[in-house]
């Protein structure tokens, strides 16, 4: 597949079909995925790659914390960011919440949908296999998220040559303690996000969905042309 192909083809996939993902791909996946780009080659990432049993408990568990109205783990507290009201960022959050809630069929004011459909990306929106990225806790935050956000968009375009598809999600790491209860995540990593992989299901609505993004034009300014 070109590679500007893969990269208008890539969408988050929010439904997957059951069928497991044979743990030789994934490996061949991320054999190829750490071909990304770091600062000073330094490669500051590390996996967790769960399925099956385990990943069943941290749906459940995860579902369970939400519907306790548990907040976020302390360590997980950068994921509470707020986009003010009137700014163009809270725009593009609703837009898609709203295109998603219209595929989805979820009136705006039918609360038991709209927790319903919360719940799923707290189960990794049901797929086989998930993939925390993690690194090493001491090391600063803002240039080790920049090398795994390449990292993570890597993952997700060479997912593609499998036939898989993802979606990078930050409701998968809330609660970070369940990750690390379950999937023996140890203290002196930190974790950087998780990765919901499999094979998906396009007859789910909200597999339909189509992002949309800001003309170049309003966004780039082009200097000595
Ligand atoms: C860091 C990050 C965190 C995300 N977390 C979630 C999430 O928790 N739940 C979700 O449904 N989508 C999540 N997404 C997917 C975004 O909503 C999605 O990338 C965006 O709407 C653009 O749509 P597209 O990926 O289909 O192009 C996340 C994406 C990124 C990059």
């Amino acid at each position: 597949m070109d590679v500007a192909e893969a990269i208008k083809i890539r969408k988050s996939v929010r439904k997957f079909k059951s069928d497991p993902v044979p743990k030789a791909i994934i490996k061949e996946l991320l054999d190829i995925s750490v071909r990304s780009p770091s600062a000073n080659n330094t490669q500051p990432w590390g996996f967790t790659i769960i399925t099956g049993d385990i990943l069943e408990k941290i749906r459940k568990e995860n579902v369970e914390n939400l519907r306790n109205g548990q907040l976020p783990s302390k360590e997980m507290e950068r994921l509470l960011v707020v986009r003010p009201k009137g700014s163009v960022y809270r725009k593009r959050q609703v837009e898609i919440a709203k295109q998603l809630f219209r595929l989805m069929e979820i009136p705006r004011e039918d609360k038991e949908k709209r927790t319903e459909w919360m719940e799923r990306g707290f189960r990794y929106f049901d797929a086989p296999c998930v993939i925390i990225i993690t690194a090493d806790k001491w090391l600063p935050l803002p240039g080790t998220f920049f090398d795994n956000g390449c990292l993570a968009q890597t993952i997700c375009l060479a997912a593609l040559s499998f036939g898989l598809h993802t979606c990078i999600e930050n409701q998968g790491v809330t609660y970070a303690e369940v990750l690390r209860k379950h999937a023996s995540i140890s203290d002196d990593k930190q974790i950087i996000t998780a990765i919901a992989i499999g094979y998906p299901d396009w007859d789910f609505p909200a597999n339909k969905v189509e992002s949309t993004r800001e003309p170049i034009d309003n966004i780039a300014e082009w200097v000595g042309f």
